[in-house]
């Protein structure tokens, strides 16, 4: 039973440091719980958004670097011209002045520009293996074992991200050291030359405002992912009939992740990381289940198992 983890908190906000988890509406939750697990584990699929949800928010008390954060191009004079980039558009991110047309607008424009100038300024795969590996990064504990269990019962888990699909993939190489064949990843994928040079993006690029529109259309044809591109996860058709979802992200926007899935039950699980006390409200009014104090992945693989 969920109420056996003394973590769990169910209802107010005080005490915020020194919560795990807190749960919006337990009565639903459970009956949610209850109807997804009498579907059983081939009506279910886990979507995910990648940093700062399946990542840790602060490692070794420092701030966690994203997929594109922790980019080095390995030619100064391009790294520096991202980085004004960053410093530009990022704050209009999060502008709260900003109508959603225009801002849409901005992000198009800022994720254009750089994946420009990765293609202006040569990336190699090289410079991503070696960005990887001098990144401050980290899994939350609990995630390997997660897909694992997720793994053994079948559960496709779609990792939706406005990153890059080729870095996150090297981070699963190089922190987790295996793959998984019931995991894809969706996000922006680099085209590379014989020898290992980024030449272009495939498709349509995802940032953080479209990250809803395409989420199955993008599923369905990407065949170079970590698992088996003939494995289950790859058949379309079988991810749109899995119309249960447990859906995991750390901003409200990640809800909109499973706007292309007609899903009968959706379980939603938010990482707050950041604004903890003014976000508090709208992020319990937003997800089922609320995660504090960038907590491990324990409480989620609690879940999954009341689940399948
Ligand atoms: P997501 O991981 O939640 O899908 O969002 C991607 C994040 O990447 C978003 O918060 C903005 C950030 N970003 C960079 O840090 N550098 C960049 O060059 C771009 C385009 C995005």
């Amino acid at each position: 039973n969920l109420r056996q983890n003394r973590r769990i908190f169910y209802g107010g906000s005080n005490a915020l440091m020194s919560l795990e988890a807190v749960v919006r509406n337990r009565e639903s939750l459970e009956k949610k719980s209850a109807a997804i697990r009498s579907a059983g584990p081939s009506k279910l699929q886990v979507i995910a958004d990648f940093d700062g949800t399946l990542t840790k928010y602060t490692v070794d008390g420092r701030r966690g670097q994203t997929s594109h954060g922790l980019l080095q191009q390995g030619n100064a004079e391009y790294d520096a011209k991202r980085q004004a980039l960053y410093d530009y558009y990022h704050p209009l991110e999060y502008s709260p002045m900003i109508p959603l047309e225009e801002k849409t607008k901005l992000m198009e424009e800022w994720w254009e520009k750089t994946h420009g100038l990765l293609v202006e300024g040569g990336l190699t795969f090289d410079a991503i293996k070696k960005s990887v590996a001098d990144a401050t990064i980290a899994f939350r504990d609990g995630v390997i074992e997660l897909f694992e269990f997720l793994e053994e019962k079948d559960v496709p888990v779609l990792i939706f991200s406005a990153g890059l699909a080729d870095i996150i993939e090297e981070v699963f190489r190089q922190k987790l050291h295996r793959s998984f064949k019931n995991i894809k990843v969706v996000s922006n994928r680099m085209v590379f030359d014989d020898n290992d040079r980024l030449i272009s993006f495939k498709g349509k690029t995802i940032h953080v405002l479209n990250k809803n529109e395409h989420a199955l259309d993008m599923a369905a044809p990407v065949h170079d992912n970590l698992g088996d591109p003939n494995g289950s996860v790859n058949d379309y058709s079988l991810v749109k009939n899995r119309t249960n979802v447990l859906l995991l992200g750390d901003h409200i926007g990640d809800l909109g992740m499973s706007d292309g899935v007609e899903y009968e039950n959706r379980i939603s699980v938010g990482f707050l990381n950041g604004n903890t006390e003014e976000s508090f409200g709208s992020y319990r009014e937003a997800f089922d289940v609320v995660y504090l104090n960038d907590a491990s992945m324990w409480g989620v693989i609690e879940l999954a198992s009341q689940l399948c």
